[in-house]
């Protein structure tokens, strides 16, 4: 169970898979993703195993998906308006 607490900052929309989704300016893209029930972000390239962020400061990789067209960390990626996630990750 996820809830974000009240907070007055800008509300930004970014495509998810051609998707509007709502997040908060200042957020990473894993959290805006977490917030809005989005926890697998990818499948596992061997097995195919569903994959999300799981360390959220950068080390595990969990989180690689392309963002505006380049592969990069949801967790280290603030949000921002227009922004487009693609989860398919790492080919
Ligand atoms: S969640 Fe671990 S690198 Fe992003």
């Amino acid at each position: 169970m996820r809830r974000r607490c009240e907070d007055d900052r800008e509300s930004i929309t970014i495509m998810v898979d051609g998707r509007p989704l709502v997040a908060r300016a200042g957020d990473s893209v894993a959290v805006a993703l977490g917030l809005n029930d989005i926890l697998k972000m990818r499948s596992s390239p061997a097995a195919g195993a569903p994959r999300g962020a799981f360390c959220f400061m950068g080390v595990c990789q969990e989180c690689a998906i392309y963002i505006d067209g380049a592969l990069r960390q949801a967790c280290l990626t603030r949000v921002a308006e227009g922004m487009v996630v693609e989860l398919r990750g790492v080919p």
